[in-house]
Order: structure tokens, then sequence, then C-alpha cells
């Protein structure tokens, strides 16, 4: 990582559908950890957007009877209104039919080309439209009378056409060099270890244009051809930064990317094709590829071919967006792949947000609001109790940056709601109900220390669950600049005597 600086990106989508909860779980994954990293004072530049060309998305097209890029000036709208609706933060939203991005992707070429990475022949063999991947006869199996794709499951078809070769047999050595010296660009380390021994199996040359449709970016001085998607879409982590002006601000500050994050089913293109385009330009790759599971309905993986999406703009609607970020995050572990069901997501909203979390705050604010009005003061003496809460959080809180440092997020997310746990137990054991005649002095520290640990539990879940966790932040007035995790250095989260403003229910329990 440059410095202070933080540039993370989700994959860009393909309009050749409605999203689907997979596309989600990408985007606000990666958002949570762009909030992080712009909560503790780093610089953060976060991308996301749409990948609009190739045969795929030209077939769309025609089966609406559109131009194509008609089709995907619609499509990527409603993937645009949906980065509003699952609350992305994200600073650029980037088209690959903008011309930024036809700069960026002719300036790669010609570099490529300069350097003698590419070459002209002729390509032979499988290709897959939906996965817009070309696939070897080992990697192929016959079902029905159909080739399928044993790696995606999806139907391949026999290509052959004039076309450019990007030299990737070259590489092989070079990227494995690249993967032993830069141990953590590839995570989890089981993904590191697949891409290695892939590579290690052989890399053969990759086709980079196509000569049988026209729904591209035309390769420079050879209109004939379209550039390969991958290499065109791959590009826009450059163009969002302003590339080929490398001595753009945006480009001198953000490149190389911190993280790209992305699905399992795209990780070859991410961790071997794209680092070996950049070192053959000359351009340095970017720190690390981040590649999670995927989301299951039933065995499979959900997609729209295999008809078993569950669409997130309805689950926003129905349980709110905040529920639906934090059920994703928490319920599939980010490493491997996980089941997701309603069943399962209302119990997490009850037990984790609506029981736990929320009323945790509830409970505190209306007991304060209606015994002390509205304002508690810190004493000084901590019984042993408070210390024990105090220490147990310490415990809990000293390793969550270096865990998401390594995109660790299941085990924050577990840390930070076992604290809240822990903060509602205290309150259940001390009881400061009874004190309310006898010791008030030990009552108000009860309460000063349950809104301490409130503060600290809304700054670690604002990433997550940014609504709720701004809402309490701001009834315990603490400023926008101050919600980061300086307290992990001994600094106050919230003053001695503190006023606080009411709040309202955080989240309904789902009957
Ligand atoms: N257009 C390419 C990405 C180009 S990046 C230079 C693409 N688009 S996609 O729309 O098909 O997928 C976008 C992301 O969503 C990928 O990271 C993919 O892994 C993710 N998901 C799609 N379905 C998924 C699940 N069912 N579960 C989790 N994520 C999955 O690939």
């Amino acid at each position: 990582m440059k410095s202070n600086n933080f540039y993370i990106t989700t994959p860009i989508y393909y309009p050749s559908g409605n999203p689907h909860i997979g596309h989600a779980y990408s985007s606000i994954f990666a958002d949570i950890f762009a909030r992080f990293y712009r909560n503790n004072g780093y610089n953060v530049f976060f991308l996301t957007g749409t990948d609009e060309h190739g045969l795929k998305i030209q077939r769309s097209a025609e089966k609406e009877n559109l131009a194509p890029l008609l089709y995907c000036n619609k499509i990527s709208k409603v993937f645009m209104d949906l980065s509003k609706q699952l609350n992305l933060s994200n600073d650029d939203f980037i088209r690959t039919t903008e011309k930024r991005h036809y700069a960026a992707v002719n300036s790669l070429w010609n570099k490529l080309i300069k350097s003698g990475d590419i070459y002209l022949s002729k390509y032979k063999g499988w290709y897959s439209v939906s996965d817009e991947a070309y696939y070897d006869e080992n990697e192929i199996f016959e079902k029905n009378g159909k080739k399928i794709s044993t790696f995606s499951g999806s139907t391949v078809e026999w290509v052959e056409e004039e076309s450019f070769f990007f030299k990737l047999s070259a590489w092989e050595n070079k990227l494995l060099n690249f993967y032993e010296k830069n141990e953590n660009f590839i995570l989890p380390t089981s993904r590191r270890n697949e891409v290695i021994n892939f590579v290690k199996s052989g890399l053969k040359d990759l086709s980079v244009s196509r000569t049988s449709f026209t729904w591209g970016i035309k390769v420079p001085n050879n209109d004939k051809h379209v550039i390969y998607v991958w290499l065109d879409a791959l590009t826009n982590y450059l163009s969002a930064l302003n590339y080929p002006d490398e001595n753009h601000d945006l480009f001198k500050k953000f490149w190389p990317a911190s993280v790209h994050i992305i699905g399992k089913d795209i990780l070859r293109f991410h961790a071997i094709y794209w680092p070996a385009f950049l070192l053959a330009a000359g351009i340095e790759p970017p720190s690390r590829v981040f590649s999670h599971g995927w989301i299951l309905s039933g065995a499979e993986k959900m997609s729209k071919s295999k008809g078993n999406i569950l669409n997130p703009a309805e689950l926003i609607n129905i349980y709110g967006n905040d529920a639906v970020r934090y059920y994703l995050m928490k319920e599939v572990s980010h490493g491997s792949d996980g089941n997701i069901s309603l069943k399962n997501l209302v119990n997490c909203i009850n037990s984790d947000l609506a029981n736990n979390y929320g009323n945790l705050c509830q409970r505190v604010f209306s007991f304060i609001k209606n015994n002390c009005n509205s304002k508690v003061t810190k004493s000084k003496n901590i019984s042993i109790k408070d210390k024990d809460l105090i220490k147990e959080t310490e415990n809990l809180t000293k390793n969550l940056k270096k865990e998401m440092d390594k995109q660790n997020l299941n085990t924050y997310i577990k840390s930070v709601i076992n604290i809240s746990f822990l903060t509602n137990k205290y309150i259940n054991d001390e009881e400061p109900w009874k004190l309310k005649k006898t010791d008030t002095e030990k009552m108000n520290n009860i309460l000063h220390l349950a809104l301490e640990q409130i503060a600290k539990i809304s700054i670690l879940l604002n990433p997550i669950i940014p609504n709720a966790t701004s809402k309490v932040l701001s009834s315990l007035n603490i400023k926008e600049n101050l919600r980061n995790l300086s307290f992990l250095d001994g600094n106050k989260v919230i003053p001695d005597d503190i006023v606080i403003n009411d709040l309202n229910i955080l989240f309904k329990k789902i009957i």
C-alpha cells in the first residue's frame, strides 16, 4: 500500500441481465474496506462500474432488439442504481464504453505491441461466451451432445479465426517469481496456491483479439479486430485514474491499486493475465487480488443462467440495506462458498442486530433518558467488573486492524459482535436499575462505560452498517472525523461528562 492512499475496486459488472445477490456481495465487501480505510484517515479511491463490450453483451442486446450501446445505457443504469441502494461509497463509476477508457486501452495495447508481447496468428479452440474465456481441450467435457467447461459449467463454442496473441507462455517464470516476491499478492492463501499450481502446469499464449463480431474496442491500426474483452475490461482499473496520463494526480496517488476484490470465478484473469499484461507494458501490478467465494443457492453458484437468483433490490426494500449488508458479510465466509437463505437472514437480523447490538443501544439510551435526564458522568472508582470488560474489549480489538489489512472480515465481525454481547451481559450482571436510589455514582459509571462500549462498537461496525451506526454516533455527539480507531491507542471515545440525544429503534425484530 502506497503511504496513506488506498485504491480499492470491485469487478466491473457485465450488464447482460439484472444484478443479483452475488454482484451485491462483491460490491458490499469492497465498500466495507473503502469505508474502513476512509474512517481511519486514508485517502481512499473506490471504483466500481460496468464492463460493456464483447459477444455476451452483443448477444444480450440483439435479444432485446437494441443497438449494443443503447442496451448498455439501459442496464448500466440499473447497476448504478443498485450501487445507491446498496449504499456504496464509490468515488467513481466507470463504463468501458467511455472515451477515457478507450484512450487507456489503446495506450496499453500499443505498449504491448512495442514490447514485442503481441503477435498475429490464428486461434483454433473452445470459447465460452458466458465467461468470455478460452478453454483448453482438457478443460472441456461433453454432456447431452454439448461441450461444457469443467471450470464454470458454461457451454463452449468452437472458434477458428485470425487473432492477435499475447505471449503469455513467456511470462510463466516471471509470474512465479512475482508471486514469490509478493507473498500477499493473491489472498486467501488457498487461492494463491491454486494460481501457482496452474501457472506451474504451463501457460499457453493468449488470444487477445476477435474478428467474428464487432462490439468492442478496435485494435489500433487494424479495425478488422476487436480487443479481447478481458484485456479491455481489466484496463478499467487504470482508465479511472486517467491513465495514460501517468502524471495525473489520481494516477500518481493511487496506482498501483491496493486491492482488487473479485469472485473466485475471475481469479485467473486478475491474478495471471493482468499482472502479465502490466509487467509486459512496464506498469507496476496491483498490490493485491482478494478472491472471495461464491454465494450458493442449494449447491450451485447463483446466476441468471441457473435461474436461482435472489434480487438484492427486493431484499433491501423489505429488510433495509444495513441488514442485508450485515447478513451477507457475516454469513458467507469470505474465502469459501456460503449458502444463504431468507430464514437465515431473518435469524441473523434478529439475533445480531435486533437482540444484540440494537437492544444494547436502546436499553442504555432509554434508561439514561428516563432516569438521568440524558446525562451521565464517569467516576474515578472503577470496579473489577468494569476492568474485566475493558480488558476483554482490548483483547478483542487489538488485532482488528491487522485482520482488516488482510481482508479477514469474518474474524472482524465476530469479534465486534462478541464485544456487544459481553457489554449486554455486563449490564445484566451489574443491574444499574437497582442502584437508582442507593448508589448513583456507581450507576453513572456503569452507564458511562456502557456508552463508551456502544461508541466503540458503533465505530467498528460503521463500515458494515453505516446507517444505524451513524445514528448512534450522532446521538452520542461524536463528530464524523473522530469516528476512527484511535481508541486503540488509548484515546477517549466519549467525554467524562456526556449528554446524549434521543435514539429511535434501530432494528425491529422480525416475527
Ligand atoms: N465483467 C466481469 C468482471 C471484469 S473486472 C475487470 C465479471 N462480471 S460479472 O458481472 O459476471 O461478475 C461480477 C462479480 O460478481 C465477480 O466478482 C463475480 O465473482 C461476482 N459474482 C457473481 N456471482 C456470484 C455469486 N453467486 N457469489 C459471489 N459472487 C459472485 O465477471
